[in-house]
């Protein structure tokens, strides 16, 4: 059931990824965030040519989930790298912080490569100490 899960996350967190628009640093990734209500968001980077401009794969996920009305986030896959290189595409520091504002500290974070995962962290781990949506955390 958890595996089927993160397996339908990963698949569309491909599919999100090949749509990335990263002309720039050729590094596309994408992102899927699977919600309490058990509804699927993804997203993709979109780089500017003005370069501070461009957005990452979870911010997009994130505006998705928040414009269809979503709020709790479950479940996150990112997926970025080359296949095989086993590098971790873990969320930038603000990311982190966006996820936070929808995720508890427990919820997992599937880091991805183009072949699958390759590593699960907390978003705790990720973000400890965290400033999050009630003020001071635990
Ligand atoms: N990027 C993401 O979209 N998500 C991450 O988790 C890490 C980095 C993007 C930002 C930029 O478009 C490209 O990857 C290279 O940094």
């Amino acid at each position: 059931m958890e595996d089927e899960e993160i397996a339908a996350l990963v698949a569309a967190a491909r599919a999100a990824m090949a749509n990335a628009h990263a002309p720039y640093s050729m590094f596309p990734v994408g992102a899927a965030i699977h919600t309490d209500s058990g509804r699927v968001f993804v997203g993709a980077n979109v780089e500017n040519a003005a370069y501070p401009q461009g957005q990452c794969a979870e911010a997009s996920a994130i505006g998705a989930m928040v414009t269809a009305g979503e709020r709790r986030i479950r479940r996150v896959v990112v997926m970025g790298g080359k296949a095989g290189d086993g590098a971790l595409c873990t969320p930038c520091g603000g990311c982190r912080q966006r996820l936070r504002e929808f995720a508890a500290p427990g919820v997992p974070v599937h880091v991805c490569g183009p072949e699958g995962l390759r590593r699960t962290f907390t978003l705790g781990e990720l973000l400890p100490h965290a400033f999050g949506p009630d003020g001071a955390n635990p």
